[in-house]
């Protein structure tokens, strides 16, 4: 009641700040070390526009706190919402702040990706930066804002300053209005398997703790997703619903309990707001890279995108095992020479950049999940030749995708880190694939006095770890693709070799997962996780019902039927397509694509770079239809997934450059079913135009998926 009138008053306050505010200048640097009096002569309020006019942000100083708002269309989209932060060892950017200057700008640029969803990305957005005292915290500080039409990002930015060494945050105060009945599509944050858990749609009143992306919409019908760009040397933001409807920034801790050590000035990551009237709006939003630094790498053109094959999938089926022995008892090992040279033929075969070895190195025998401390990157188990296997693959015009899982031990990995990459390099591999099996909070390494840390995936040293096996990954010329990583915040236009990660539940949990990735998975999953950047999520397993064995654990139970991907065939096709990743593997073994090689051709045809990318259709976490053109022919490819339910589409083709185009689809059967009949799929083809439509039929848990070949 009482939060509500408050709520009514600053709506008004927001409202009048709408109107025309005259803009000063930044006044003269006042001398900071003396009391000042919120009566100087700059607006405590200012409001700024997106380019197009409907999102509107206002900040106002209110009885000495900072708060901010967002509508569209005066429609509220954040009501009125704190900002600040504490300290550990000093007072608080909370309480006695008044604004100290003012500085708008515009900008309408547009830049390249080396790889992408996209070529050509526009950043067009207005900006204010608003500078500030705390009178309580005796900081100066800066609150930088970008709006642009597809939503908004801000920042504190606080400047060297004296007495301003060492200071440890201990809380970030921002919260995000966002009313209690607004529906939300989350996943939980701080618990023992990281971001890998079945996406949950609930009010925001059932929130407690989740992580970013979030996707919300609210009663008026707005789509936002809540989420951060560029999280360096910071901790990664959860949100934690504090009042009824409110989500707070939660900090990930360090091993210390503090949430981030800093030295001198420092920036927060970007707090973002994408906003769009429908769900598609999201998807085609490229807020989170415009708020990330251009490339720092300069010439990127040694990285290579592309699918690779390997040996992996057979592992989590059980078919094989990463490492020799187990109690003693020898153990059938995927990374032999042998097996090895079995799949650079399947990979050179089909174009494929290369094929993922994992299990070669020293170190898995026995509970590999508690080997973090054995792990060797440079010593290979004495069945696999690595020597041998990439002159193999040399000579087949392929390469070794490297593999270092440290099983969350962070110092023996950075110990070997340099070591490593030169072996990888010597071998010619391109692109390594890093893992951290570990719960959240065990990450672990050794502190300067030797003692042993433990840090969550997402704290401050764990981000650290990343940039900086990234960075020198960049120097091997070698592309990261992170397991179990922290989440994506748009870091690969500043590094482009951090080509993609994990950070969901992937195909692997179709293997050995309690319950599997359901029907909804991938659907959700595009409205939320897809939000924030590249998935490896590891498509096109061919046998959907990979084995029968029983749960991995004795405490885990099962539905009846084990191992089953929930989806039919042409919906493992459209995953190419819809879930976007610039490296995409084909996970099945080369006799499985034997028997079904029509179904396979999409596979070989689908490229993983796109000179452009229009999400076309959908709903948050029932179904997405995405339109993608090739970078290197004139071709098109669309992928369609829904959920449980079966859809009546009908595909509008006007995206089309002009002419013809042979259309070879790749759809569901009359019969075909997740459940009963998950192999029935058409395959066709028919000649269309920008001016045609296409009507296709999604069976439950199916999809399609389309190549138009440019005549
Ligand atoms: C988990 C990864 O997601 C999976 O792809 C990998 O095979 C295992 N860790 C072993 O590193
Ligand atoms: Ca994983």
């Amino acid at each position: 009641m009482v939060l509500k009138q408050y709520i009514g008053i600053l709506a008004v306050v927001m409202f009048a700040a709408g109107c025309e505010q005259p803009l000063s200048e930044k006044p003269a640097a006042a001398d900071k070390t003396a009391t000042i009096t919120p009566f100087i002569d700059v607006p405590q309020t200012e409001m700024i526009a997106s380019p197009d006019g409907r999102i509107e942000f206002t900040v106002l100083v209110e009885d000495g706190h900072l708060k901010y708002g967002v509508t569209m269309d005066q429609e509220s989209v954040i009501a009125a919402s704190n900002l600040g932060m504490r300290f550990l060892k000093r007072a608080a950017i909370e309480d006695d702040i008044i604004i100290t200057g003012l500085e708008k700008s515009s900008a309408d640029t547009t830049w390249e990706q080396p790889w992408g969803e996209r070529k050509t990305v526009r950043d067009h957005h207005n900006q204010l930066v608003l500078s500030a005292y705390s009178e309580q915290a005796k900081l100066e500080f800066d609150i930088h804002v970008k709006v642009f039409n597809d939503g908004l990002g801000f920042r504190y930015e606080v400047p060297a300053q004296a007495d301003l060494d060492d200071t440890a945050i201990i809380d970030e105060l921002t919260d995000f209005n966002v009313g209690e009945s607004t529906a939300s599509w989350w996943i939980p944050s701080r618990m023992y398997n990281r971001y890998e858990y079945l996406y949950r749609q609930t009010p925001v009143a059932d929130i407690q703790l989740v992580h970013t992306p979030v996707t919300l919409i609210n009663e008026g019908g707005i789509h936002i997703s809540l989420h951060e760009a560029a999280l360096v040397n910071y901790s990664s933001m959860s949100l934690k619903q504090t009042r009824e409807g409110v989500l707070e920034a939660e900090l990930a801790p360090r091993s210390d309990g503090t949430k981030v050590r800093v030295s001198g000035g420092f920036k927060t990551p970007w707090r973002t707001i994408q906003i769009s009237d429908d769900a598609v709006g999201l998807l085609n939003s490229n807020l989170i890279l415009n708020l990330n630094e251009p490339n720092k790498l300069g010439d990127v053109s040694w990285i290579e995108t592309g699918k690779y094959a390997g040996i992996w999938w057979d592992m989590h089926v059980r078919n094989k095992t990463w490492g020799q022995f187990e109690n003693g008892a020898p153990t059938p090992h995927g990374a032999t020479t042998e097996h090895a040279k079995t799949y650079i033929d399947f990979a050179s075969e089909n174009d494929f950049i290369g094929v993922l070895i994992e299990g070669w190195n020293i170190g898995w025998d026995n509970d590999w999940f508690s080997n973090g401390d054995v792990f060797s990157f440079t010593e290979a188990y004495g069945d696999f030749d690595i020597a041998e296997v990439s002159r193999y693959a040399a000579e087949k015009g392929t390469r070794i995708i490297g593999h270092h899982e440290t099983s969350g031990n962070i110092s023996n990995y950075e110990n070997q880190l340099e070591a490593a990459l030169d072996l990888y390099q010597e071998m010619g591999v391109g692109s390594i694939k890093t893992g951290y099996v570990a719960d959240d909070g065990d990450i672990k390494w050794v502190d300067e006095a030797g003692v042993a840390r433990f840090e969550y995936h997402d704290s401050q040293r764990q981000i650290e770890h990343h940039l900086n096996v990234v960075k020198r990954a960049a120097k091997h010329q070698i592309t990261i693709n992170t397991h179990e990583p922290v989440k994506d915040t748009g870091l690969r236009r500043t590094y482009p070799n951090w080509i993609t990660r994990e950070g969901a539940r992937g195909q692997e949990f179709n293997a050995w997962g309690v319950p599997p990735n359901g029907p909804d998975h991938v659907p959700n999953l595009i409205f939320t996780r897809m939000l924030s950047g590249p998935m490896d999520y590891t498509a096109g397993a061919f046998n959907l019902r990979p084995s029968e064995l029983p749960p991995i654990s004795d405490t885990m139970t099962r539905h009846d039927v084990r191992s089953r991907i929930e989806h039919t065939l042409a919906k493992e096709l459209a995953l190419y397509v819809v879930l976007y990743s610039p490296i995409q593997m084909v996970v099945d073994s080369p006799e499985v694509y034997d028997q079904r090689l029509g179904a396979f051709q999409f596979i070989k045809d689908v490229p993983t770079d796109w000179d452009q990318t229009i999400a076309l259709d959908g709903a948050v976490g029932e179904y997405a239809v995405f339109a993608r053109k090739d970078r290197q022919t004139d071709d098109w490819f669309v992928g369609g997934v829904t959920d449980q339910e079966g859809r009546d589409y009908t595909l509008d083709l006007s995206f089309l450059d002009s002419g013809e185009y042979e259309a070879q689809i790749y759809r569901d059967g009359e019969e075909a079913h997740y459940d009963t009949a998950p192999y029935d799929i058409l395959i066709e083809s028919v000649n269309v135009s920008d001016e045609k439509s296409l009507h296709i039929k999604l069976a439950p848990g199916g999809g399609f998926a389309i190549r138009l070949k440019k005549l």
